[in-house]
């Protein structure tokens, strides 16, 4: 399986008086399941936009979201459903990903059901504790009743991961997943993530401003600014020898890195 955003671009209209913002100009990036693809930029440089592109949510202005070679745009419904649940959103907790008012059991369980993986509550309820497991929150049962507020910010995480993986996802696109995490916490849902991939060979299209997490799991690096993508390779060239001015900028500015020279 081959997910490719090929020559994108987004232009946002403001309204009348405001001026277009073009947040993704003629970006092109491909993932596989099994591999960890990270996209990295400053802030405001188009990642969510095209994070959003890639997962269907809005759509680009130009250019095309290809699975295996066949374009979003003209996919029938049951491929385009079938996209939505091969390619599956994780995102910053913070930004309200979860619903205050449900349980871990429930929040699972929910696109568990609407997706017809599971349809009675015993099957739901095994199908989720399954999936817990695979993120590391065991013992799963106690989780289960849990509302967001009585989960720390690791597990939030945590459980919007299982969420995702609970449909089964070919790849999926993190933006700025761990970001808001503390270090040690983030190393944990890192390997979380790390072994789902091992074991279900699931492949990321990993979004963040974050370099020493991409040194650490990145296979391969594309980097954005401005809306364009202006370098990519595998992550050892990048790191070892970037080619553009802005991404060794970028580097630079990663204490991590900086202390490493
Ligand atoms: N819905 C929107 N309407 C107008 N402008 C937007 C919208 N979303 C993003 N932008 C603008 O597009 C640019 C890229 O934003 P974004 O994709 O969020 O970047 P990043 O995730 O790298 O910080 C920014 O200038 C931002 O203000
Ligand atoms: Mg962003």
């Amino acid at each position: 399986m081959l997910l490719e955003a090929k020559n994108v671009s987004k232009v946002f209209r403001g309204r009348r008086s405001a001026e277009p913002v073009r947040a993704v100009a003629d970006a092109s990036i491909r993932a596989r399941p099994g591999e960890f693809v990270a996209i990295v930029g400053e802030s405001g440089s188009g990642k969510s936009t095209l994070a959003r592109i890639l997962l269907d949510l809005i759509p680009a202005s130009a250019g095309s979201v290809e699975l295996d070679g066949v374009p979003i745009a003209s996919m029938t419904r049951a491929q385009r459903a079938d996209y939505r649940r091969s390619v599956q959103a994780v995102l910053q907790d913070p930004a309200g990903s979860l619903n205050p008012r449900k349980t871990v059991e429930r929040t699972v369980g929910e696109v568990l059901r609407l997706h017809r993986i599971a349809t009675t509550a015993p099957e739901t309820r095994e199908k989720v504790v399954d999936v817990l497991r695979l993120v590391g929150m065991t013992p799963a049962e106690r989780f289960l009743g849990r509302y967001p507020h009585e989960l720390s910010g690791g597990q939030r995480q945590r459980v919007l991961i299982a969420r995702a993986i609970a449909l089964s996802p070919r790849i999926i696109v993190a933006d700025e997943a761990v970001s808001a995490l503390d270090a040690s916490v983030k190393a944990g849902v890192l390997r979380v993530m790390a072994d789902l991939t091992d074991r279900l060979g699931v492949g990321y299209v990993f979004i963040t401003h974050d370099l020493p997490v991409v040194k650490k799991v990145a296979d391969h690096v594309y980097v954005m600014r401005s809306g364009q993508i202006v370098e990519e390779g595998p992550k050892d060239e990048i790191f070892s020898a970037p080619s553009h001015d802005y991404t060794r900028t970028l580097l630079a500015a990663a204490p991590v890195l900086g202390e490493e020279r």
